[in-house]
């Protein structure tokens, strides 16, 4: 017998597989900002150097793998093949929410990667929903301890809630539930949104009672407006309308890492190396890729690895082009921010000069 939020994970999996998922007049806003160009970089290629470290742990590139999916046969394949590959290259995982298994341990299996990924930064994911509703420390020890995370994610996701049928819109109390969690893990916890982006003032609430970090997670990428809309058993036009809802990644990204103090993880609709980039001179220290990487894992863990090669080589030359060897240089670099991008920017009281300007 398949529980309901089993058979949701499976809806999900096949939405993002068979169709086109991602916004479709929204975009990140990363195409309306272009790096400066430097004819004369003064640096080697070979120079760049992607290392980093989050909560203590030394990661090779600035790169998180997304939390996505668990929970039914098929995502433990998932998870397994992006596992393998984020140890192979020393970046980040998360699992996908693991309420699934909470509320049926026979399906933690589908999220126990450990074997395969010993000294991957991991980490397990649940939703700010399922603290609202009666979750609490004991089941965020439970998700950590089923896959031996270093931390756990805490995803925000009132568009996708207010969407499905069975969703649970409630957010009231969000703050109380989250500090009381993060007084009593004693792990790293950080907030997620999933694809609708975070304003400055949400982040900072967060980050002001405890949160470790903050994945913006913008719109621009995957919809999850669509993916329920896309659902076999939808019956509703409220995918359609709000498909598009949410601030774009770019902009979240600057107001975020702008707002707080902790690592910023800049996501959303992330697609080449050059987004990266981009992400990360508007201030974030890494970013995280959703959707590209779940259809490659279907594929197996090789695919996965040579997707991520790719998008490797293309952030190493961006830095290079930029003159910069070294993330944090990349932080100063000069931006040239214009059309809609630059509205938002003014709009949400960010001064385009200070990400480096018009040059
Ligand atoms: C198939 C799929 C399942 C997802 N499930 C979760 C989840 O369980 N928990 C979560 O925090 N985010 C979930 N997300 C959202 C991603 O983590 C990410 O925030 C979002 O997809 C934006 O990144 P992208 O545009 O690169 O896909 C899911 C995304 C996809 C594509």
């Amino acid at each position: 017998m398949v529980n309901e939020t089993s058979k949701r994970k499976l809806d999900h999996i096949n939405a993002c597989l068979e169709n086109d998922v991602e916004t479709r007049y929204k975009t990140t806003g990363f195409e309306n900002i272009d790096l400066i160009h430097k004819a004369s970089p003064k640096i080697d290629l070979e120079e760049t150097n992607l290392e980093t470290a989050l909560f203590g742990k030394k990661l090779d590139a600035p790169i998180i793998i997304c939390p996505m999916t668990g929970g039914h046969e098929k995502g433990k394949k998932i998870n397994l093949a992006l596992a393998e590959a984020a140890q192979d290259l020393n970046i980040g995982f998360c699992v996908g929410s693991q309420r699934a298994a909470i509320e049926d341990p026979m399906l933690e299996e589908t999220y126990r990667v450990r074997e395969v990924a010993p000294d991957t930064l991991l980490f397990g994911n649940l939703g700010m929903t399922q603290l609202n509703c009666g979750y609490g420390t004991e089941e965020a020890k439970k998700a950590m301890e089923m896959i031996d995370a270093d931390g756990l994610g805490i995803h925000l996701n009132a568009l996708q809630e207010t969407i499905q049928p069975e969703g649970e819109a409630n957010f009231r109390g969000s703050l109380n539930n989250f500090n009381e969690i993060i007084s009593e893990l004693g792990e790293p916890v950080y907030i997620k949104e999933t694809g609708g982006g975070i304003t400055g003032a949400i982040a900072s609430e967060f980050v002001e009672i405890g949160a470790d970090a903050i994945d913006v997670s913008g719109a621009g990428g995957t919809s999850w407006a669509g993916v329920e809309a896309l659902r076999e058993d939808s019956t509703t036009k409220l995918g359609e309308v709000f498909w598009d809802w949410g601030i774009p990644t770019s902009v979240s990204t600057a107001e975020v890492s702008d707002a707080v103090e902790v690592p910023v993880i800049s996501s959303g609709g992330i697609r080449t190396g050059i987004d990266a980039v981009k992400a990360i001179a508007l201030g974030a220290d890494l970013v995280g890729i959703g959707l590209p990487l779940f259809r490659a894992s279907i594929q197996g863990k090789e695919k996965v690895t040579e997707w991520l090669n790719e998008f490797i080589i293309e952030l190493k030359i961006g830095m290079f082009l930029t003159g910069c060897s070294k993330l944090e240089e990349l932080k100063s670099t000069s931006l040239h921010i214009s059309g809609t991008t630059r509205e938002w920017f003014i709009s949400r009281n960010l001064d385009p000069e200070d990400f480096g300007g018009l040059v």
